[in-house]
């Protein structure tokens, strides 16, 4: 079994309280609340026959899709399962001398980097300036560490920090000219509406961008993702991929995702108005600071020693609800918790949980 640690396990969580994991209410993985498309979900059961043959090896209705929506060459794109299959793959095939990672940050790109034994350092963000990556300083790191390779995540995972395109620009720039290989994660750009970084690929041998499909369109068991990167560059990345990575249903419903623009309407708007709504609610329990956040996600200090991450965690499992605390995430001190944006009534019972919780902490104190 792989050693990192991620949000998201309702089956564990489901097997400690002896419950359905049905009945698990998770806030630990940051996924759109919705669910399935409509859309998707009608072509996943008309597409079930499908599971009897081998999916497309050339994935022709999704990457033309992609293409046109992204603005890319479709032979610029290869497809995964999942943003983190894609992730490995680059390390295997880039085997980085030494590499340059942002902490706190998205525990894989360190395993992905140690299963090809390459080192690597990292940048520290603070949070007495939000996370925020100061570009000047990071880039003078970077010169300094010798480093070949640079994975970030954009928007950062758990910081829910962006940096801007401009900036962005100026790192993948720096990179194409000192040989360096830029590799951006946008698993949760989507939500937050701004362009990705992918056209600049067909220009920049040195960038690679990988977008996880799992997020925004809920197909985390279902598992596919992409990535963009120059044509050639995407040639020798597409050989480190296994064939039939990608199954036929998870296809079909990404797909079919990517053109239901109503439920990505959908999606936004209910994601902007739960992220305030829990924002507020946060605020209003009187411990715990919230950092900015215009994603899917909220990352909060709790300011009183007694409501560590963990014991956040611990006593809200009982009540059935997940959340994240900072164990697996360097660079974060314990008192951290990451908690998604869901639905108007599970937001809801997330604030009234964390109400009990307060009350029999303060209670017994
Ligand atoms: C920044 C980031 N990238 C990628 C992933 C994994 O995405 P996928 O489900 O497509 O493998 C995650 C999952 O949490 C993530 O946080």
């Amino acid at each position: 079994m792989h050693l990192t640690t991620h949000g998201g396990d309702i089956y564990g969580a489901a097997r400690r309280l002896g419950i359905a994991p049905q009945r698990v209410l998770d806030f630990s993985a940051s996924i759109n609340p919705l669910g399935l498309s409509p859309k998707a979900r009608r072509r996943i059961f008309r597409e079930l026959h499908s599971v009897c043959h081998y999916p497309d090896r050339r994935q022709e209705e999704l990457r033309s899709l992609v293409a046109s929506t992204q603005k890319i060459d479709p032979e610029c794109i290869v497809f995964g399962n999942g943003a983190t299959q894609l992730l490995y793959a680059v390390t295997r095939c880039l085997r980085p001398r030494k590499a340059m990672l942002i902490a706190p940050g998205f525990s894989e790109y360190r395993a992905a980097l140690m299963s090809v034994r390459t080192r690597s350092s990292e940048f520290r963000l603070h949070p007495e300036n939000q996370f925020v990556l100061r570009t000047d300083l990071f880039l003078r790191a970077l010169k300094k560490s010798g480093s070949d390779c640079v994975l970030l995540a954009n928007p950062n995972n758990p910081t829910c920090a962006i940096v801007p395109r401009q900036d962005l620009c100026r790192i993948a720039s720096f990179c194409r000219k000192g040989q360096v290989h830029l590799v951006v994660d946008e698993s949760f750009l989507d939500f937050s509406g701004e362009r990705s970084l992918s056209e600049l690929t067909s220009q920049n041998h040195h960038l690679i961008v990988i977008r996880s499909l799992t997020k925004f369109f809920a197909l985390p068991g279902l598992r596919i993702g992409y990535l963009a990167a120059h044509r050639r560059v995407a040639r020798s990345l597409a050989q480190a991929v296994e064939p039939w990575s990608v199954n036929a249903l998870a296809l079909a419903a990404a797909a079919e995702s990517i053109k239901d623009r109503a439920y990505q309407k959908r999606t936004l708007a209910m994601i902007a108005e739960g992220r305030e709504f829990l924002r507020s609610g946060f605020r209003k329990l009187g411990w715990l600071e919230v950092y900015p956040s215009s994603i899917n996600f909220l990352l909060a200090r709790s300011q009183r020693k007694e409501f560590s991450g963990q014991i956040l965690r611990k006593r809200l499992e009982r009540m059935r609800i997940l959340i994240r605390d900072n164990s697996g995430i360097r660079g974060l001190d314990p008192q951290y918790i990451r908690v998604a944006v869901r639905t108007r009534a599970e937001n809801e019972l997330l604030l009234k949980a964390l109400k009990v919780v307060s009350d029999q902490i303060i209670g017994s104190s």
